[in-house]
């Protein structure tokens, strides 16, 4: 019997998808899902995840004049959307005595390729003159190693900070109807379907870690990782490729398509990132509220991905308790069990972020589920989610 199968079992038989069990051996992920996952196309997807715009600079700076935005932003102001600066990229001392209320800082350290998910040219007058966005924007962060905002990259982090609403609102271009729901939205949230259908229920922006061996991404599980890539980069960045799916309507074509040849890479990336591990704090009152896991949840959270959604299953708001209006507006009107992993670093919780804490969301399945469970039930349920 192969490691891998062993592990397998192993995990099964222990009915656990904490740290462990998730970890898929080398030898397996190299060949995942009859994915390449080369340390080569590893590479190559963190270079697209981090720098390529996929020439959605048509949207950012020729339709939202986003450029213009940004030659006259201050970096305190930019961190204040929070845009993080990548301290990796900065020459050393460069930020020693720079004035973060200057302008011509932002410009400074956008040369650099510094500005997370920002990637911008910029002439030899110090002007920019075109201004795209990354998957980095979105989904990574930086630890603080060198002040708040400015650290090391932290890929697969949903940056709970950034207002993305916000950010778009300051463009020019926005007609004030629009800005009024961009400015809605608030810190870590996006609606990926307000351009389409022009209704409004912002998501919480959701990790891109952890996702090997899960079949189906978002949070109502609309296709798999490379299917809501295109989406994203195509309609939502604006990006200039192709994207096509007939259950919505959307049949966008643009040659040159620079999206669909990057996909590959770029699922590899984001398979290969792994959840952080998440040690218990109290380990006795987590291996309790394991036991309390697996006798209210783990029907649906289930294996070592923690869903139960790789057999195609999904669940009606109601069956959760959460507000089913943006299930609505999606090709399954229903929502996949959420894969449980780096909890503790990505408060708050569920699609909408109804739950703040950790806390929160056992209350509120003791409350909508009806499971009667003790104050240290729940307590101790909570020091096992952490662990995940
Ligand atoms: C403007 C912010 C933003 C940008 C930029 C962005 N995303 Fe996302 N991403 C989201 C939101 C919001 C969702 C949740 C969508 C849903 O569940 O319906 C999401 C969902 C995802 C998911 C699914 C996670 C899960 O657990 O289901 C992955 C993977 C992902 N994005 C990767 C990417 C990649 C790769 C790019 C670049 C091509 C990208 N995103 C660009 C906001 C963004
Ligand atoms: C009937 C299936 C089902 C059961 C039972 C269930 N869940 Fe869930 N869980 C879901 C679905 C579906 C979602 C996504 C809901 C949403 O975002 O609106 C979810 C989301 C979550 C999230 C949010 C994750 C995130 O990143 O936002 C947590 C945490 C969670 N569940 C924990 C639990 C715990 C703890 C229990 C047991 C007390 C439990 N779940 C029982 C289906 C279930």
């Amino acid at each position: 019997m192969s490691r891998t199968m062993l592990s397998a079992l192993l995990c099964a038989a222990l009915s656990t998808f904490a740290s462990g069990c998730g970890e898929i051996p080398q030898a397996h992920a190299a060949t995942s899902n009859g994915n390449n996952l080369s340390p080569q196309m590893i590479a190559e997807g963190q270079r697209i995840f981090r720098y390529d715009t996929f020439g959605d600079e048509q949207q950012w700076t020729d339709t939202l004049r986003m450029h213009e935005v940004v030659q006259d932003l201050d970096p305190i102001t930019a961190l204040a959307v929070g845009l993080k600066v990548d301290a990796d990229a900065l020459p050393p001392g460069i930020l020693d005595g720079a004035d973060l209320g200057d302008p011509a800082v932002t410009v400074a350290l956008l040369k650099l390729d510094a500005v997370v998910g920002v990637h911008a040219a910029v002439d030899a007058n110090n002007r920019i003159t075109r201004l795209g966005i990354t998957c980095a924007l979105c989904h990574s962060t930086v630890d603080d190693a060198v002040q708040p905002g400015i650290g090391h990259r932290l890929d697969g982090w949903p940056n709970r900070d950034l207002d993305p609403g916000r950010i778009i609102a300051l463009s020019p271009a926005v007609p004030p109807a629009a800005k009024v729901v961009y400015n809605s939205w608030g810190p870590g949230k996006y609606d990926p379907r307000f351009n389409i259908d022009g209704l409004n229920t912002p998501l919480v922006l959701p990790p891109a870690y952890g996702l090997l061996g899960i079949r189906n991404e978002t949070y109502t599980g609309d296709g798999p990782v490379s299917y809501w890539n295109a989406y994203v980069a195509v309609t939502q960045m604006g990006g200039h490729g192709n994207f096509r799916d007939p259950r919505l309507g959307i049949d966008i074509r643009q040659s040159p398509d620079m999206v669909t040849s990057k996909l590959p890479a770029l699922r590899a990336y984001q398979l290969s990132l792994r959840a952080p591990a998440s040690p218990a704090d109290d380990v006795a009152a987590a291996r309790r509220g394991r036991v309390v896991f697996n006798d209210n949840c783990i029907g649906c959270h289930m294996g070592y991905t923690g869903t139960d959604n790789n057999s195609g299953r999904l669940h009606g708001a109601t069956e959760t308790g959460t507000d089913g209006a943006y299930a609505a507006r999606t090709v399954n009107k229903a929502y996949r069990t959420t894969p449980l992993r780096g909890l503790r670093y990505h408060p708050p919780y569920f699609h909408d972020g109804s739950a703040a804490t950790l806390d929160d969301v056992v209350a509120h399945y003791d409350r909508v589920r009806q499971l009667h469970l003790t104050s240290q039930q729940r307590a101790d349920l909570v020091e096992f989610l952490k662990t995940l």
